[in-house]
């Protein structure tokens, strides 16, 4: 059999991997500054994970909703603290697409409304309703397009009060990133995030904020939301979650109640899961990753702003981006081939870098070094 070609792919196989290091078959060492898609938040084969998934391995692996999980009460419990979202609830699934998937089911559910606003150069998956919210018409099959959703431009506060004050009434939810990963690294501002806060209260609706790349401490806060200082009615989680493991969630506000089957899921929550999913965020409040996220994120902003070459420096603490220009476009190829650092990329000629929350400042001077070095030689 073969596989269903869809994924371009880099001819390079990995094999291992330490912290932010991989190896692949010929024993190669690669700088990993993408994490496998802003997945991998403690670092590869971190030995407390590793530690607390074998032990649950050896325990039980799986059992299904139908039974008590302690494991998934603790989750939800740490979640809460580190979040500081205590009184929130969770429901646990196993992909970002799923998690935006429910949350507006959920929003709909909740108002009883139909249509919800999505912005442009968005991403939220590629499950029925999300990949129709997500503004990419090639990736959006007919049976999934639907007039239930409405995108208006990133950022623009006029078109979005404009919006609601004509159609408010019929709105059960908008849904942002608070930085668009796939879209380029672009940062919602604090204002325009208050101001759907502010307009989904005036209209019953419920802001739901897509954190499934920019969460989980990558902005050097939980969720990169936070930084508007506003709270969102449901927060989506996934890649950083389970360090690798397929764990994603959302979690709800108190208000929003829940009815039996309204959601579900077979794997969702699972004890292998949650052990993933608690490993993560231990890691994450004992080594002050949301700390250094911050602190290195800003070392690698500051050094990037001084290669002129590059233009618009962008983004929050380890989810970075910046502008190539046209002379220099092949420059993450060679970042990868000569110098074996994996970084991200985004159309046109945008690099995101995505790296584990705890990598260090010899990471950070080894990529900016090797980008100097590229850039020289291009010159
Ligand atoms: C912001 C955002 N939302 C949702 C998704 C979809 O997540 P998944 O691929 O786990 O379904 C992604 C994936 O890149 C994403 O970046």
């Amino acid at each position: 059999m073969q596989l269903f070609d869809v994924y371009p792919l880099n001819d390079i196989t990995i094999v291992k991997g330490n912290g932010s290091y991989i190896w692949d078959d010929a024993g190669n060492e690669y700088l990993d500054f993408y994490g496998g898609h802003a997945v991998i938040s403690i670092g590869h084969t971190h030995p407390h994970y590793v530690f607390r998934l074998t032990a649950q391995l050896n325990k039980i692996g799986f059992y299904s909703n139908s039974i008590k999980i302690p494991l998934q009460q603790e989750l939800a419990e740490k979640l809460g603290n580190i979040s500081g979202k205590e009184n929130y609830q969770l429901f646990l699934c196993n992909s970002g697409a799923e998690a935006n998937e429910n949350a507006m089911k959920l929003a709909s559910f909740h108002t009883g409304r139909k249509k919800i606003i999505a912005f442009s150069k968005s991403f939220h998956g590629r499950t029925s309703l999300a990949v129709a919210a997500t503004d990419n018409p090639s990736i959006v099959a007919p049976v999934n397009q639907t007039d239930n959703i409405v995108f208006l431009p990133f950022n623009d506060v006029a078109a979005l009060q404009d919006y609601f004050s004509l159609h408010g009434n019929k709105v059960a939810g908008v849904i942002i990133e608070g930085i668009q990963g796939v879209g380029g690294i672009n940062v919602a501002s604090e204002y325009f995030l208050q101001t759907i806060r502010k307009a989904c209260d005036e209209y019953g609706a419920l802001y739901i904020a897509d954190s499934v790349q920019c969460g989980y401490g990558r902005t050097g806060k939980f969720f990169s939301h936070d930084y508007s200082g506003v709270n969102a009615d449901i927060y989506t989680m996934a890649k950083g979650m389970g360090n690798g493991f397929p764990i994603a969630g959302i979690i709800i506000a108190p208000y929003i109640q829940a009815k039996h089957s309204m959601l579900g899921t077979t794997f969702g929550g699972n004890h292998l899961a949650c052990a993933a999913g608690l490993a993560v965020l231990e890691v994450i409040e004992k080594d002050a990753l949301l700390e250094n996220a911050l602190s290195t994120g800003n070392y690698i902003i500051n050094e990037l702003k001084k290669i002129t070459q590059l233009k618009n420096v962008r983004g929050r603490g380890l989810m970075i981006g910046f502008d190539v220009p046209e002379e220099h476009k092949d420059l993450k190829k060679h970042l990868l081939l000569k110098h074996r650092i994996f970084t991200g990329e985004a159309k046109p000629n945008v690099i995101r870098l995505l790296p584990a929350l705890n990598i260090g400042t010899k990471e950070a001077d080894r990529l900016i070094e090797a980008i100097n070095e590229e850039l020289g030689i291009l010159n």
